[in-house]
């Protein structure tokens, strides 16, 4: 009897523990996640959120409608992206909300968004790239490309360049911070798994290391740095005041699991680890202070994580890499000399 009671309260104890370090670890993880502090409105300015329906997209789309922006959802289901756009008008009674449709792995699809873009709107001021999907499903879509390379890369990869013509029409100089322009791109800690880039091999048919759980995930995130790194030196001698620059939103409880396989595990692991994470709202800081704060609208070329400039990997700092990536991508998307802008 005695020894159960002693066992009993060991286990109290030890559960006891438990819940102190848990707490501190959440008390910890609130106090160190960074939130967007700018009241700035967005009245008069065009926004565009790729995957913007759910997760840490939608929530970015309904800060800035709420700061009065229009704000236009790219999104690939129509009917998803119907609900979203009457949840965001409904909780910011802003209006201007607007849906495009956009499949990143299509690039036909692409052209055509940013064909429409090009015809409906007068300005662009800010582009957050923020869709992305992980999968361990090699595939190859239409274009004959690897399907995460091209909705996390590729894809936004060229709507940039198509849309870049329109954003340094709405660029002022790099002094007048009210004209200023912003290209946001939702990278991931991710980046840091890659060890290497075989830039031969973006379709991944010939190294079979590549084929390891979320290393291609990995392989985008990093391409998602570089291409921030080598678009804010391209702009660089235009003396414009159009910024570019890579984030990490945390680990986010969103839909981003839905593709990976063994669903319910990663539910049910998402749900362990919601103590740990963050939600789509806190999420979505990052890209809000990117596209809103003063004090960042000289900064380019940066990673952020929780609304600082972070540290990369080592890799992701490679700025020949990045060129080389540049030159590489723009094969792959088949850029036409007129829609080159470097
Ligand atoms: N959640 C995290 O912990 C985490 C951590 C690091 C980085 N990120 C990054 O954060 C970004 C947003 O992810 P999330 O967590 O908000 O995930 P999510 O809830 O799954 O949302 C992803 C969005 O991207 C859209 N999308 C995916 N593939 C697309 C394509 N080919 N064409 C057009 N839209 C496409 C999805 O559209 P559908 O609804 O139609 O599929 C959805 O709107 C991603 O770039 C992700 O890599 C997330």
């Amino acid at each position: 009897m005695l020894n159960s009671v002693c066992s009993l309260s060991i286990m109290t104890q030890i559960g006891l523990l438990i819940l102190v370090v848990l707490g501190v670890i959440k008390a910890y993880l609130i106090l160190t996640t960074g939130v967007c502090t700018s009241t700035k409105k967005l009245t008069g300015k065009t926004v565009i959120i790729t995957g913007a329906n759910t997760g840490i997209g939608k929530e970015t789309a309904l800060d800035l409608a709420k700061r009065g922006a229009r704000v236009i959802l790219a999104c690939r289901d129509p009917k998803k992206a119907a609900i979203a756009k009457e949840d965001i008008i409904r909780e910011s009674r802003n209006k201007n909300v607007f849906i495009r449709q956009l499949d990143l792995t299509s690039l036909k699809s692409v052209r055509k968004f940013a064909a429409d873009i090009l015809k409906s709107e007068l300005r662009l001021d800010v582009l957050i790239n923020n869709a992305g999907c992980a999968t361990i499903e090699k595939k190859l879509t239409e274009d004959g490309l690897e399907v995460q390379m091209q909705s996390n890369h590729f894809g936004h990869f060229l709507l940039t360049n198509l849309l870049l013509g329109l954003m340094m029409k709405t660029a002022g100089t790099k002094l007048e911070v009210e004209k200023s322009v912003r290209i946001i791109n939702v990278s991931s800690t991710a980046h840091r798994w890659i060890k290497k880039l075989n830039l031969d091999d973006l379709t991944f048919e010939r190294d079979p290391s590549d084929n390891k759980i979320l290393n291609i995930y990995g392989i985008t995130k990093l391409c998602n740095v570089l291409f921030s790194k080598e678009l804010a030196k391209k702009l660089e001698p235009f003396g414009k005041n159009i910024t570019v620059n890579a984030l990490h939103p945390g680990v986010v409880q969103t839909e981003f699991g839905r593709f990976l396989p063994y669903e319910t595990l990663v539910k049910i692991a998402s749900h362990v680890s919601s103590i740990f994470s963050k939600s789509a709202k806190e999420g979505a800081q990052t890209s809000i202070h990117l596209a809103v704060a003063d004090e960042v609208a000289n900064v380019t070329g940066e990673y952020f994580s929780d609304c600082k400039i972070a540290k990369t990997s080592k890799l992701a700092k490679d700025l020949e890499l990045a060129k080389k990536l540049w030159e590489v991508s723009e094969t792959f998307v088949k850029l036409k000399p007129e829609e080159r802008h470097f």
